[in-house]
């Protein structure tokens, strides 16, 4: 069969991998989820918890996945099977999750894309009267439509290839994407606004201090647990761990390429974002509603940020503009990095090119995509979930129940199989022997063992009792 296989896709250099798999990283979660987290669990302290994370466990993760990856050079759908044959099944598991995944956030795509033409027609205004986000996701046909050009843009990039698509797209896209956070969040903090009942004048440098400065107000050892919890969850998430997607990308990565420098990178670059997306949320909505708390997911950047835009004047139509297109951009990516993990895997399965998977894909997708936005409108099915998890109520959509099952019990029992495949059956040094091809020296060999071992595999646990809501 191997022997049918042509030249083997693959990133050019360091530089292409490191943006896409940020790409990827970097996504709804940074935007989205960062900074309502930071702005509830004690600002700075929070911040400074992630990045410890981030170093740590995170580190961890991340590496061992792209390193599966790269030693057995298969998508995330064989290279479980090919490590030993006794965890196969994480392999299955880990493609039918970004399958799933790729199902709900191609529609949320599509709503952002809606808000970006809206922006761009002078259509601003309206998205921050009441009412607008619901009659939107009410109408039958119109996120259908959205949802289909986002997922068609996803499929014709990962259609093209990983070089000529993945690679050269985020190449570009995601320095564009820095430069258009840093100028976002450079206009929040500059902001200031003088009450006109009051007379009290707030500045964005004011709701930059709560942001960052660390507050240990009220904080108990049960409080302070709950928000090392919150930090992993959101790390994990946010690094795109646990999908067979950074294992698929490591697939790619050519065997010149340093891992530890390239996953420092990556998570630089995710951290950073997500850092920055605060800097631009918070001093904005501090200003314009006289507090950090301007919500999470969906409300607060369809609802709540729309009507910041608004409160800002004419200026904050071109904000608005400029915000929805770094969020399509980060979306996007994140899209295109979950459908290259399902088409690689189906490639080698039903042994087609990938212009045939993609096709089949775009049109798999779009059936998915269509039931998913039903689910707002002419499907009134609704799951009670766990209050923590359904952000708005207490029950959930479709999209609801995608998100929560695939991120909050796929997601940790994915990673807790990969603990223990690599750190009790393969055993660390497969990895960390992956971490030193070609005479690399990785100094935190010990750190890997301990947390690959013993820490990530209770942290897992942990989060797994976290989504029964009781905990
Ligand atoms: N990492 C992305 C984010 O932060 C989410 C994501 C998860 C994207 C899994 C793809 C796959 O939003």
């Amino acid at each position: 069969m191997d022997n049918q296989t042509k030249k083997k896709a693959s990133f050019t250099g360091t530089i292409g991998f490191v943006l896409a798999a940020a790409g990827s990283a970097v996504g709804l979660g940074n935007i989205w989820r960062f900074p309502y987290l930071a702005a509830q669990n004690g600002g700075g302290l929070f911040i400074l918890i992630y990045i410890l994370l981030a170093l740590t466990c995170g580190f961890v993760l991340l590496i061992t996945d792209i390193a599966i990856g790269r030693k057995t050079g298969k998508s995330a759908l064989e290279a479980f099977g090919a490590a030993s044959s006794k965890f196969k099944f994480l392999g299955a598991l880990s493609t039918i999750v970004p399958t799933l995944i790729l199902a709900y956030y191609a529609v949320i795509g599509g709503w952002i894309l809606k808000y970006m033409v809206d922006y761009f027609t002078g259509q601003g205004a309206q998205t921050a009267t009441d009412g607008y986000f619901g009659a939107f996701l009410a109408s039958p046909v119109s996120p259908i439509v959205y949802t289909l050009i986002f997922l068609a843009a996803t499929a014709l990039i990962v259609y093209k290839g990983v070089e000529k698509g993945i690679e050269k797209f985020s190449k570009i896209i995601m320095p564009g994407l820095i430069l258009l956070i840093i100028g976002i969040a450079v206009f929040s903090v500059t902001r200031s606004y003088t009450d006109p009942v009051t007379g009290v004048t707030r500045t964005g440098f004011e709701g930059m201090y709560q942001y960052f400065v660390p507050n240990f107000d009220g904080m108990t050892v049960s409080h302070f647990f709950k928000i090392v919890m919150d930090a992993m969850c959101q790390l994990f998430y946010s690094l795109s761990v646990a999908m067979g997607i950074m294992i698929t990308y490591g697939s790619y990565v050519k065997k010149e390429t340093s891992l530890t420098k390239s996953v420092i990178q990556i998570e630089a670059f995710d951290s950073g974002v997500a850092i920055l997306a605060g800097l631009m949320i918070i001093p904005a909505a501090f200003v314009f509603t006289g507090s950090v708390d301007a919500g999470a997911g969906p409300g607060l950047i369809f609802v709540a940020l729309p009507k910041i835009f608004e409160a800002m004047g004419v200026v904050g139509h071109i904000a608005g503009a400029v915000f929805f297109v770094m969020v399509v951009f980060a979306a996007l990516t994140s899209c295109i990095s979950l459908m290259e993990t399902v088409v690689a895997g189906c490639m080698t399965l039903f042994k087609k090119s990938r212009k045939q998977v993609s096709w089949i894909a775009f049109v798999a997708f779009a059936a998915m995509g269509v039931v998913v936005c039903f689910g707002y409108n002419l499907i009134t099915f609704r799951m009670p979930l766990p209050p923590s998890f359904a952000v708005d109520a207490t029950t959930g959509t479709i999209l609801d129940i995608l998100d929560f099952f695939c991120n909050y019990i796929m997601l940790p029992i994915i990673s807790l199989g990969t603990c223990i495949m690599i750190g009790w059956v393969k055993k660390p040094q497969w990895i960390i022997s992956e971490i030193e091809e070609g005479g690399k020296h990785f100094k935190a060999k010990a750190m890997y063992s301990i947390i690959i071992r013993y820490v990530a595999p209770v942290i897992v646990i942990i989060m797994l009792f976290k989504a029964t809501g009781k905990f």
